[in-house]
C-alpha cells in the first residue's frame, strides 16, 4: 500500500471514530432530557396506606403546633412527595422522609433540590415499621388510626417530650394535647384539615414521699389523677397532667409542679 493510500485510510478511519463518538454521546444524552418526568397520582397504592398529600396549610400547621426549630430533627413516615420533610428543612429544622415508594423518593429529592434544602431534606426509601425513629425530636405523619395505633407503643418509648403531630388520625385512647381544625375558614378546601400534636410523657406513675405529703400518682397517658396524704392528715384528690418531663397537678385547690429526679418527684 502505497503512503498517500495509508493516510487517506487512517483519516477515513478517524473521522469514523470521531462520528461514531459524536453519535454515541447524543444517544446517551437523548433518553435523559426526553425521560418522562415521574408524576405521582393522588389515592395512588402504598404499601400500607395510599398517597394523599397534606394539604400545605395543615403541613404549616403540624409544623406550627410542634413548634419545630432549627434545633430540631424532624421525621415524616410515609413522607409521600416530601412536602413535609421540605418545610420543615426550609424553618431550619434537620428533616429526614422515611418512603416506601422509590419513586415518591427520587421525586422528593428533586423537590428538595428545587427548594433549595436538599442538605436539610433527606429520603430514604423504607418501610416505616421497619424504621428506628428515636433520634427524632419531631414525628410528622398521615397514615391512618390503626397505624397510629400499632406505632404507639414504639412512640410511647419515645424520649420524653418528644412531639408527634398528625393530619386527621388519632391515637385511640391517647387524647390529643392540642388540635386545629383548620377548614375552607382556615384557608383548607380538601378532606383532611385537622392538625393534632401529642408530646410523648415521662412515665411518672407512682408513690411517692413529698415536702407536701404522701402522693400517689395514677398515670393515663398524659392525664394524671391520684391523692394527696398531707402531713396534717387531709387526703385530697389530684387531677393533672405530664408534658415531656414536666408535672403539674392540682390537689385541695392548690397548684403543683414538679419534675422526676431519678426516683424522688421534686415539686414547687
Ligand atoms: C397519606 S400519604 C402521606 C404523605 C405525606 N406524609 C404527606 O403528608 O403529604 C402516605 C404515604 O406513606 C407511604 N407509605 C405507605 N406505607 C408505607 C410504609 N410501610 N413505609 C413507608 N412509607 C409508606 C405511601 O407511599 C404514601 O406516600
Amino acid at each position: 500500500m502505497s503512503i498517500a493510500c495509508l493516510i487517506r485510510r487512517t483519516g477515513l478511519a478517524l473521522l469514523l471514530a470521531a462520528a461514531g463518538t459524536l453519535a454515541l454521546a447524543q444517544a446517551q444524552k437523548k433518553p435523559q432530557s426526553e425521560a418522562p418526568v415521574y408524576e405521582p397520582t393522588v389515592f395512588q397504592e402504598g404499601k400500607d396506606v395510599v398517597w394523599v398529600p397534606t394539604p400545605q396549610v395543615v403541613v404549616d400547621k403540624m409544623l406550627d403546633l410542634a413548634k419545630v426549630t432549627p434545633a430540631d430533627f424532624v421525621m415524616d413516615l410515609g413522607s409521600g412527595d416530601g412536602r413535609t420533610v421540605i418545610t420543615a428543612a426550609r424553618r431550619g429544622a434537620r428533616a429526614l422522609g422515611v418512603e416506601y415508594n422509590p419513586d415518591m423518593v427520587a421525586l422528593s429529592k428533586r423537590n428538595a433540590e428545587k427548594n433549595g434544602v436538599a442538605d436539610k431534606a433527606k429520603f430514604v426509601k423504607a418501610d416505616l415499621f421497619e424504621t428506628d425513629f428515636s433520634k427524632a425530636s419531631v414525628i410528622t405523619m398521615f397514615l391512618l388510626p390503626d397505624i397510629n395505633l400499632k406505632l404507639r407503643p414504639k412512640i410511647l418509648d419515645l424520649k420524653p417530650g418528644t412531639r408527634i403531630v398528625s393530619n386527621t388520625f388519632t391515637m385511640d385512647d391517647w387524647e390529643a394535647d392540642a388540635t386545629a381544625d383548620l377548614g375552607a375558614e382556615g384557608g383548607c378546601n380538601a378532606s383532611w384539615c385537622t392538625a393534632l400534636l401529642w408530646i410523648v410523657p415521662a412515665r411518672v406513675g407512682g408513690i411517692y414521699r413529698t415536702w407536701q405529703g404522701d402522693l400517689v400518682l395514677i398515670q393515663q397517658f398524659q392525664k394524671l389523677t391520684g391523692s394527696l396524704r398531707t402531713d396534717d392528715g387531709k387526703m385530697l384528690a389530684v387531677t393533672g397532667k405530664v408534658t415531656g418531663e414536666n408535672i403539674s397537678f392540682t390537689a385541695g385547690g392548690r397548684e403543683y409542679r414538679g419534675k422526676l429526679n431519678g426516683k424522688s418527684l421534686e415539686l414547687r
